[in-house]
């Protein structure tokens, strides 16, 4: 009996309009095979009966079979024709009707739980108070335009657009190893560098080659989530301390470290995520001493070394004890976010087991941005931006602070030294929670007050960033706030 093709085919042709209709063809077969109601030594029509019955030109099917064929999907059978090929196993509904055997659910399927299935964040705010990024609109993109031109013409002349180091490239390697050397004391080369995509995969990587399942880490109370993320998927043990104005507790780092055998601390020291406070002297060096006592590493993560409005900034852990410390560093602050570049300085030793992971992740980083992030550096540009953006942060920094004057009662601040956000504490935890439950309706993002706990007792604030945002910006995104904290 003829089967009813065109009803067979008809309804999966146009399934996939901008596909070529060979190609809907080709997709509405394997789909029948696939389903079980085209058998293996099934015979098909021929060629011009498939045609007339689905109304299209004999040469589109032809080509489909052709296809199909070539595939493994159908056999020709020489004058016969052509079948479903006999080797397919059966498939779909027959397979399940002929063995009474139901399909075992597969792993993609909602039954099966990721191990992190979380929705995103929609990105589509209209005002986002961010959690301390620099405004993209002030970087020149012309300069970024030469840059990247400078560096396609000078890879293609070096015969380098072909996979490389993954360590990253040597010019950005250098220019990093010379900044760090002349403006933040890390006696650093471009052998103790490591290119990474932003400072988030700094830590990743960090993580990964210096922990072990069940490894104790200790974080700050409050912290940076996705380094705890990426800590507990290395399968490290969490403990958090507690930190005040001056930095992370020493005495209670002590106490952890007497207790269990500490592998790593994780730390903000510069400015401290979220809460922008410094690590102060006395008790880095402390730290760095209860390191060499009890061994554990120091990751320290300078996510955003640069803008300084009031006292020269503090020279990183990594310059005093390099051993002891690996250090993760980013351009994201500095030139732009989306360019995707961090770097860690360690011991050569240390970036090689990193360069290892590199190769597993994504083999190496992106060669010609990192050539033309090295160009804007060494030309002096990041310079002269940095000097321009700071003038302009200062003074949105000053505004902020006002502006957030208005949450008085409900939350207080203190104005931060550097960085690009301010930590707002709240002691009416009630308003808080309005203010998270509502924000998206009133447009406005702010990230989740819960996200920075490591310690549920720890005080509930939110990291606000001024930086991103002009003051006619902030003041309406605060305004927002300020509304949806009403009782
Ligand atoms: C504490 C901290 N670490 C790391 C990062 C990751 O930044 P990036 O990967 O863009 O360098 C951020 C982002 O702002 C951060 O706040």
């Amino acid at each position: 009996m003829l089967r009813p093709w065109k009803m067979l085919l008809a309804e999966r042709i146009g399934a996939h309009r901008e596909a070529p209709l060979y190609m809907q063809i080709i997709h509405a077969l394997i789909h029948e095979i696939q389903r079980g109601r085209l058998l293996p030594g099934e015979f098909l029509p021929s060629s011009r009966e498939l045609a007339t019955a689905l109304g299209v030109n004999r040469k589109t099917i032809v080509l489909a079979f052709e296809d199909l064929i070539a595939q493994g999907w159908l056999t020709s059978a020489g004058t016969r024709g052509t079948m479903v090929a006999k080797s397919l196993p059966e498939m779909g509904e027959r397979r399940a009707q002929n063995r009474s055997m139901q399909d075992a659910p597969s792993p993609m399927s909602a039954e099966y739980s990721f191990r992190d299935a979380a929705p995103l964040p929609p990105r589509d705010w209209t005002l986002k108070l961010d959690e301390g990024s620099p405004d993209g609109r002030l970087f020149p993109s012309e300069l970024l335009a030469r840059a990247y031109r400078t560096a396609v013409h000078r890879a293609a002349r070096e015969n380098r657009l072909l996979y490389g180091d993954p360590r990253g490239s040597s010019m950005l390697r250098e220019a990093i190893a010379t900044m760090l050397r002349t403006q933040r004391g890390v006696m650093a080369t471009a052998d103790n560098v490591c290119i990474t995509r932003g400072s988030q995969m700094g830590v990743c990587l960090a993580a990964r080659v210096l922990i072990r399942p069940r490894d104790v880490v200790l974080v700050e109370a409050l912290t940076y989530q996705a380094a705890v993320r990426v800590l507990e998927e290395c399968g490290a043990k969490i403990v958090a301390v507690n930190l005040d104005k001056q930095g992370v507790n020493v005495e209670e780092v002590e106490r952890m470290c007497r207790a269990h055998k500490v592998r790593a601390i994780f730390l903000t020291p510069h400015h401290q995520f979220p809460t922008t406070v410094a690590l102060q002297p006395d008790r880095r060096l402390r730290l760095l001493n209860l390191a060499r006592q009890f061994g554990f590493a120091v990751i320290e993560d300078d996510y955003d070394h640069e803008f300084h409005f009031d006292s020269q900034p503090l020279l990183p852990m990594a310059s005093y004890a390099p051993e002891r410390v690996i250090y993760v560093g980013s351009l994201s602050k500095l030139l732009l976010p989306a360019l995707r570049i961090g770097y860690i300085v360690a011991p050569p030793k240390v970036v090689n087991a990193l360069a290892q992971q590199v190769m597993l992740l994504d083999s190496m980083g992106n060669t010609l941005t990192e050539d033309a992030a090295a160009d804007l550096i060494d030309s002096g540009e990041v310079r002269r931006h940095v000097r321009k953006v700071t003038q302009i942060y200062s003074a949105r920094r000053t505004a902020f602070a006002v502006t957030l004057r208005e949450l008085a009662g409900l939350a207080d601040f203190d104005i931060p030294d550097g960085g690009l956000a301010f930590w707002v504490r709240f002691s009416n935890v009630r308003a808080l929670e309005r203010i998270e439950a509502r924000a998206a309706g009133l447009g406005v993002w702010v990230a989740p007050s819960k996200s920075f706990l490591a310690r549920k007792d720890a005080q509930r604030g939110l990291r606000l960033g001024f930086a991103s945002l002009t003051e006619q910006e902030a003041r309406e995104g605060i305004r927002r706030l300020r509304t949806a904290s009403a009782a």
